[in-house]
């Protein structure tokens, strides 16, 4: 019997060992995180993405009554980077999360549509998206969504 065997690189670091462009996506990640609309969880994430052209767009997650109508953070940030500047590259997307008064000590990690829409935003521009995820305790530094996504469904299907 054949098996496929399938690995994720993630680096493991803290926020003095990032670059200083990620510091200030994880800064701003955590600062959308006050902005969320998250009556329901009570459970904010805020997401920063850099642009190719430089600029950093921030979103949160916005919660409805009706429970599926609500957006990830994730989801929030890149649909509005792609509606404002179409044509950009995303080379790196932060994500933290706050609850119960303070930021996690561990990483959260994108749910699946997160993840299938990060996948589009790579295959848009032909270029990874540096997936940050912000703990106080560790941060994981994900060089592609194609480590946390694999097997995806793409244009190669
Ligand atoms: N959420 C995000 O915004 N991003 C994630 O990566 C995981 C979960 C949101 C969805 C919902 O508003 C709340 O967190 C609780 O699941």
């Amino acid at each position: 019997m054949n098996y496929l065997k399938i690995s994720a690189k993630i680096r493991i670091c803290n926020y003095e060992e990032l670059l200083s462009e990620e510091k200030v996506l994880v800064d701003q990640a955590k600062e959308a995180t006050f902005r969320a609309y998250a009556p329901y969880s009570k459970f904010n994430v805020g997401a920063a993405a850099l642009l190719a052209n430089g600029k950093v767009i921030t979103g949160n997650n916005q919660e409805n009554i009706a429970f599926p109508s609500g957006l990830c953070a994730e989801r929030t940030t890149l649909f509005y980077a792609h509606s404002q500047y179409p044509g950009e590259a995303i080379p790196a997307l932060a994500v933290a999360a706050y609850t119960e008064g303070d930021f996690l000590d561990r990483p959260i990690s994108p749910c699946g549509a997160c993840r299938q829409v990060i996948l589009e935003t790579e295959m848009r521009s032909g270029r990874p998206v540096k997936i940050i995820l912000y703990g106080k305790k560790e941060i994981y530094v994900i060089e592609s969504i194609k480590d946390l996504l694999p097997l995806a469904f793409d244009s190669m299907d």
